[in-house]
């Protein structure tokens, strides 16, 4: 799956189509466990497809992986202004230091995930009504059609 689904802070800004889901400052894991030290921490999502599912980021910023990958080069940056130094995760602190054909290179391995049989069957990527958690899908294609809704950040 490319993630271990752990909850972490990388100090994702809060812009994108899916800002408004939440009203007003989102702050993660820490909306529903009540502790502090969850703040700002979201779920890693599965890199599985990744090429064909944006916006990138929990309320989407990013439109292409080349802004995602450039993000973390900066050292996580544009960043959220609650999210201090010490509240991010340690490996995204830092600057990579990575050229424009690392970069790109980098971006290739994403796309080398994508499963063309995904790519092939639109279905596999409507968002269902509900999921096994029982949380609602807040945006996308939903299994009653409607276009997604994407802005540019
Ligand atoms: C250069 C290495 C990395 C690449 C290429 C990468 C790639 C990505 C991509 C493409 C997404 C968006 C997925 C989506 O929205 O569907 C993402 C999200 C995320 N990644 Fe990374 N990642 C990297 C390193 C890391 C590291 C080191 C951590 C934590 C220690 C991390 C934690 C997260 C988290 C928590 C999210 C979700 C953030 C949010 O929803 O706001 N990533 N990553």
């Amino acid at each position: 799956m490319f993630s271990k689904f752990q909850f972490l802070a990388t100090g994702t800004p809060q812009e994108g189509p899916g800002k408004d889901v939440i009203p007003g400052d989102d702050t993660g894991r820490e909306e529903h466990t009540g502790r502090p030290e969850h703040r700002y921490q979201f779920r890693v999502p599965s890199l599985r497809n990744v090429e064909l599912t944006a916006p990138y980021m929990h309320t989407g910023p990013f439109d292409t992986l080349q802004r995602v990958v450039r993000f973390y080069n900066d050292g996580a940056q544009p960043r959220h202004a609650g999210v201090t130094d010490d509240m991010l995760e340690v490996a995204v602190r830092e600057p990579l230091g990575l050229d424009d054909d690392q970069l790109m290179a980098l971006v290739e391995f994403l796309k080398s995930l994508t499963d063309p049989g995904t790519a092939l069957d639109p279905t596999l990527l409507t968002v269902p009504a509900s999921v096994p958690s029982g949380l609602v899908p807040v945006f996308g294609v939903s299994a009653s059609g409607g276009a997604p809704k994407r802005t540019v950040w």
